[in-house]
């Protein structure tokens, strides 16, 4: 059987990004699931003068072994400030030091989701940007708006965005 990773790009004990991240990874057929929480990968501030005095520290790369052992990778992006989250962005940073190509050619369904109407879309510009450079295969996006009016209980009760991400969900599925 296929195994996938979800995680969010957020530390936030109740953060939207992981229960859309869940979601999305419920949706997939005939896979195991780990869901990943970047607060179990704690990690010191990314700067060259650590990393010369200290090495890379484990977190970095347990993380980037649970990418390398999975068929696929369902990520959502926070957006601080039209921006990645400072937890997110630190953990990348780490990770690139050991491969520059972390996302490793893995299948991506890519999304961000935010209290606003905007749907974390500029975060997600940056990672559509940026990952193709860095072994990002991404298969499919999504940018999930307003998160408080169209998702209770675990799921999302807009029909049109739930029927989207329905279908990159199985095109990402197809790609496993
Ligand atoms: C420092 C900070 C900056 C933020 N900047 C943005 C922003 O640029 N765009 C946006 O849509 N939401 C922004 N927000 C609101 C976040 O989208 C919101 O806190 C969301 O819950 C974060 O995702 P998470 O719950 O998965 O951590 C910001 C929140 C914080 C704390």
């Amino acid at each position: 059987m296929k195994n996938i990773i979800a995680f969010a790009g957020s530390n936030s004990k109740n953060s939207i990004n992981h229960q859309l991240a869940t979601y999305a990874s419920s949706l997939v057929e005939n896979v195991k699931v780990n869901i990943l929480d970047l607060n179990d990968f704690e990690l010191p501030l990314y700067g060259i003068d650590y990393e010369i005095d200290h090495g890379i520290p484990d977190n970095a790369h347990k993380f980037l072994d649970a990418i390398k052992a999975s068929d696929g990778i369902i990520l959502s992006l926070a957006e601080h400030n039209g921006a990645y989250s400072t937890v997110f962005k630190n953990l990348f940073d780490w990770m690139s030091r050991i491969d520059g190509k972390l996302w490793s050619e893995k299948p991506m369904l890519l999304m961000a989701t935010s209290p606003g109407g905007r749907g974390g879309a500029t975060v997600l510009d940056i990672a559509k940007g940026r990952f193709a450079y860095m072994g990002g295969h991404i298969i499919e996006d999504f940018s999930f708006p307003s998160f408080n009016d169209n998702f209770t209980d675990g799921k999302i009760t807009n029909e049109a965005l739930n029927s989207d991400l329905k279908n990159k969900v199985a095109s990402f599925q197809n790609k496993l």
